[in-house]
């Protein structure tokens, strides 16, 4: 088999395309002929060594779609054969282990650039938005950098919750993509100031649930944007890790809730089981689409680094494996 890998961490050219023995599966695994391969941001991190917890030598990626090869005799969501899309490290490669629990029948009428668009984008915005704030019917939402993969989903989701959702990002031309994909406001964190605009479109009461992805170039403004009793959900750092708030905000009852996908106790349960239930029949209905800003060949992922780091992209970029 054929992988992405990073002996040594860096940059762009830290990425080598390098033959490999092909990996073993355990009773609950299963190996996939990776057709198409998604790309987050987190990878970049990952490349360069500074996501907590990354050991070297990794082969990149984290989700994907293809075919099955192998599976270990416990496993119960597919057979030889089937086309699945999956959530697994180690994606970015020909083969791919995946956990049984990871991996998910390709809706109908897909095909695997689709399947590849959902794993982390989609988990992760259910497991924030439906598991974590448990967004209610027209709750007011502010979702930050809402043209990032997490972000185009959390807009679908929170829309389909029937809720009222404002959208951020730094470019005009992202936020016009967001309007076509059914965002009620939009705001451009760059030029506008984002409390006052939050004031002006909720006439003074602020939102109910707040995405926070940016970090510390953002942070002031969306907790000052909170309604009495809102929930921030807290999941990406991409403009700082340091963020500073007022005691004070316990007169407005705001909570403040930090999640992870990875260890989260309540993912296997309850996100991967009401995301199944949920989230896989909209795709199979129609009613959710995975958001794809390009498709690009598996030998372009250097290409695919330099995108992610020009923030231009709106949903996901896709590489594809012959
Ligand atoms: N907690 C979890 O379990 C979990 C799981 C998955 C992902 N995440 C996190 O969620 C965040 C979004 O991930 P993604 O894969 O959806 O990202 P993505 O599609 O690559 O989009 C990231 C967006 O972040 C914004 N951004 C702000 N400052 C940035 C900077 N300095 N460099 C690059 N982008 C910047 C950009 O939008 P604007 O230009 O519009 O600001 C960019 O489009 C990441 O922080 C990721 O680590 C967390």
């Amino acid at each position: 088999m054929w992988a992405w890998r990073v002996d040594d961490f860096g940059g762009i050219d830290a990425m080598k395309w390098k033959e490999l023995d092909e990996p073993s599966i355990s009773e609950d695994e299963i190996l996939v002929h990776v057709k198409a391969s998604g790309i987050n941001f987190a990878e970049t991190r990952m490349r360069a060594g500074t996501y907590t917890g990354i050991k070297r030598p990794l082969t990149l990626g984290l989700e994907g779609a293809g075919v099955v090869e192998k599976i270990g005799p416990n496993v119960k969501n597919c057979k030889i054969g089937d086309k699945i899309f999956f959530r697994a490290r180690g994606s970015h490669a020909t083969k791919c282990v995946v956990k049984d629990y990871h991996a998910f029948p390709l809706p109908k009428n897909w095909d695997f650039k689709d399947g590849a668009a959902v794993g982390v984008g989609w988990l992760t915005a259910w497991h924030a938005l439906y598991v974590t704030a448990k967004v209610k019917k027209h709750s007011k939402v502010l979702i930050e950098a809402i043209a990032s993969s997490v972000g185009s989903a959390a807009l679908q989701i929170a829309k389909n919750q029937g809720c009222f959702v404002i959208g951020t990002a730094s470019s005009d031309a992202k936020l016009s993509k967001a309007k076509e994909w059914g965002v009620d406001e939009v705001i451009n964190y760059k030029n506008e100031n984002v409390l006052q605009r939050v004031m002006e479109i909720t006439s003074n009461y602020g939102v109910d649930v707040g995405c926070m992805t940016i970090g510390t170039e953002t942070s002031d403004d969306l907790i000052a944007s909170m309604a009495n009793g809102g929930k921030i959900v807290m999941y990406g750092s991409t403009g700082g890790r340091e963020v500073k708030f007022d005691l004070g905000i316990g007169s407005r009852n705001l909570q403040l809730l930090s999640m992870s996908i990875d260890t989260a106790d309540n993912y296997v349960p309850e996100t991967l089981s009401t995301f199944r239930k949920y989230v896989l029949d909209g795709f199979n209905q129609g009613s959710f689409k995975p958001v794809i800003d390009r498709v690009i060949p598996s030998s372009d992922l250097p290409k695919a680094h330099k995108m992610v780091d020009d923030r231009k992209h709106f949903g996901k970029i896709i590489l594809e494996f012959n």
